[in-house]
């Protein structure tokens, strides 16, 4: 087969200082969807940075799974090392393999069983709490939800909400202000201003939240958690455990694991209320295979549509929309040389929504999962998991807990958008959601 070649080009009209922050800033998405344009791999500048961005499934692929050239760093994983130290997702390569090796085994479908309990309750206490006609704001409830359930899952059943309060409010200040802190330059961020008085501030009482209730769990409780199997996996390794690793590790999973399935929900329910035939089929498929009222674990791999709006979801919405990597040694890229020390970002949106890639791109479809049209996509047409040894650990966790919520939803409830709802992504968040949505669930089969 001959070698397949790729061609490059350079995103036209940064503004000064800012480059494409500005254009970024105002419009994600549609600057994103824009970038194909420009070539397979586009050149651009963001702040005082020159980046390169991968517009082709093929070459994002390539630099998603080649994490040894295109390893961790680069200004997003610089800032996210000031909240997440050197855990899994931050931590350079030559660190990578053994921080996985010991975090994987919380991860195992074994554990994931035990984790089921957790979210199955949190779901069914959130929806006893509706009755018909109920309205609310979609993200911030599906937040708590999901900020509740990694809280439990990770350390015990017994956590008190003092904990998850003072982590949703750490996290409300850090990934608001991500983004802006990425664009300026690092000097600005040392200031003493307001904005960054804070975001220190919020820093101290999320590590001081994770280690009580490090020191807490160490105690002893039921074990069946992360923080249990990430403490005998070190044992296994014979390593002393050192607790500011253990933290590293807790805040990653914590950040990692409660946004991005927020805003997963969030948009599902968003999509689903603006799709009749969609929520018809999902109630479907939830009356015909659900035993219950409510879904169970065991029931999951049951529910192919319900997974199939999940991943259209991503594929629309990916919740991690914008990462970055840093080149190790000079390498080529598109017949690009890009020195090292090069940032690459990372962003699944030019591929997603590239009607080259997916006919109609803009559509909500999920049945283009099915397995046989999947199955014509490109190679690293979805990368809203990310792809490689750094593929996202907690898809199958994250994945199981979206389809837990929306059959349970499903089941019972019809779901509507209230009026007027402002779509636009809320600017410089590090997950992407919505500036304002509020949800009305009604019972179904009540006029
Ligand atoms: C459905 C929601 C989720 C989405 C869309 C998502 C997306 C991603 C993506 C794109 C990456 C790769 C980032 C990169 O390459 O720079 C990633 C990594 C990661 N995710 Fe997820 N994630 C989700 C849920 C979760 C959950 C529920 C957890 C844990 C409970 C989790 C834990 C992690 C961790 C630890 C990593 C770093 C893996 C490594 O570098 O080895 N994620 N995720």
């Amino acid at each position: 087969m001959p070698e397949q070649t790729f061609t490059s080009g350079v995103v036209p009209s940064g503004w000064p200082l800012l480059g494409h922050a500005w254009p970024l800033f105002k419009a994600p998405f549609a600057f994103l969807a824009s970038l194909p344009q420009h070539g397979d791999l586009v050149e651009m500048r963001l702040g005082p940075t020159r980046v390169y961005v991968p517009t082709h499934p093929e070459l994002l692929r390539q630099t998603l799974v080649d994490d040894r050239t295109f390893d961790k760093g680069g200004t997003y994983y610089d800032r996210a090392r000031e909240m997440a130290g050197n855990g899994v997702a931050t931590c350079p390569h030559q660190d990578h393999r053994r921080q996985r090796r010991l975090l994987q085994p919380a991860f195992h479908e074994a554990q994931l069983d035990k984790y089921a309990t957790v979210m199955e309750q949190q779901i069914a206490d959130l929806t006893a709490s509706w009755g018909t006609g109920h309205s609310f704001e979609a993200y911030p409830v599906l937040y708590g939800l999901a900020l509740r359930i990694v809280t439990h899952t990770l350390f015990s059943t017994h956590v008190d909400d003092a904990v998850t309060e003072d982590i949703r409010e750490s996290f409300d200040v850090v990934f608001s202000n991500f983004f802006r802190r990425m664009f300026v330059p690092q000097a600005v961020n040392r200031l003493p201003l307001p904005g960054n008085r804070r975001h220190r501030e919020a820093l101290a009482l999320l590590r001081g939240a994770v280690e009580r209730v490090i020191t807490e769990s160490r105690g002893g409780d039921d074990g069946n958690n992360v923080l249990a199997a990430l403490l005998a996996a070190h044992k296994a390794e014979g390593a002393t455990v050192v607790d500011s690793e253990l933290r590293d590790h807790i805040v990653t999973v914590l950040a990692a694991g409660s946004e991005t399935v927020a805003s997963t929900l969030t948009w599902s329910l968003y999509l689903l209320s603006q799709n009749r035939e969609a929520q018809d089929a999902l109630q479907r498929e939830a009356d015909a295979r659900l035993a219950g009222p409510l879904a169970v674990w065991s029931e999951v791999p049951a529910l192919p549509y319900t997974h199939r709006v999940i991943t259209e979801t991503i594929r629309l919405y990916p919740p991690g929309w914008l990462f970055t990597r840093v080149t190790s040694t000079g390498t080529e890229l598109a017949g690009r040389h890009l020195k090292p020390g090069t940032t690459v970002v990372i962003t699944p949106v030019p591929v997603h929504r590239n009607p080259a890639v997916f006919s109609r791109p803009d559509a909500f479809d999920p049945d283009r999962w099915l397995p046989e049209r999947a199955a014509t996509l490109p190679r690293g047409a979805f990368a809203g998991f990310g792809a490689g040894a750094r593929k996202c650990i907690g898809d199958a966790y994250g994945v199981g807990e979206c389809t837990l919520a929306l059959a349970s939803v499903a089941r019972r409830w019809q779901v509507e958008t209230l009026p007027v709802p402002d779509v636009r992504p809320v600017p410089l968040a590090a997950f992407y959601r919505p500036r304002r949505l509020f949800l009305r669930v009604k019972r179904r089969n009540e006029p």
